[in-house]
C-alpha cells in the first residue's frame, strides 16, 4: 500500500513537470485540453486562464478573440462573454459594467456603440 502511493506521487510528479516543460499543449492544435496556462490559437481549450484566438474556453479569466468564454472578467473581441466585467467587440455580455462595440450589455453603465444597454 504504501509503496504503491509513493510510486503513484512519483508518477504524477512526473506528469507535472513534464506539463510545466512542454507547455501541455498550449498553442495550436486541435485540443489543448490538458492546457491551464496561456491558450494560443488552439481548438478547445477549456482548463486555460488566459485564451487568445482559441475556443470553448470555459474557464479563461481573460479573453481575446477566443469563444465559450462564459467566465472571464476581460473580453476582447470574444463570444460568450457571460460574466465579464469589462467587453470590447464581445458578444452576450449579460453582466459588463463597460462594454464598447459590444453586444447584450444589459447592466452595463458604460456603453459605447453597443446593444443592450439600460436606458438606450
Ligand atoms: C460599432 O460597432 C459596429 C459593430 O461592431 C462596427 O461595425 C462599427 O464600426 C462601430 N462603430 C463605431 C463608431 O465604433
Ligand atoms: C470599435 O469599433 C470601431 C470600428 O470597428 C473601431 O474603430 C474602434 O477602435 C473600436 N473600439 C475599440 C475600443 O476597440
Amino acid at each position: 500500500m504504501c509503496t504503491f502511493t509513493k510510486n503513484w506521487l512519483i508518477i504524477a510528479g512526473i506528469v507535472m513537470c513534464l506539463c510545466a516543460k512542454y507547455n501541455c499543449q498550449c498553442t495550436g492544435g486541435a485540443d489543448c485540453t490538458s492546457c491551464t496556462a496561456a491558450c494560443t490559437g488552439c481548438g478547445n481549450c477549456p482548463n486555460a486562464h488566459t485564451c487568445t484566438g482559441s475556443k470553448n474556453c470555459v474557464r479563461a479569466t481573460t479573453c481575446t478573440g477566443s469563444t465559450n468564454c462564459n467566465r472571464a472578467t476581460t473580453c476582447t473581441n470574444s463570444k460568450d462573454c457571460f460574466e465579464a466585467t469589462t467587453c470590447t467587440g464581445s458578444s452576450n455580455c449579460y453582466t459588463a459594467r463597460t462594454c464598447t462595440n459590444s453586444t447584450n450589455c444589459y447592466k452595463a453603465t458604460a456603453c459605447t456603440n453597443s446593444t443592450g444597454c439600460p436606458g438606450h
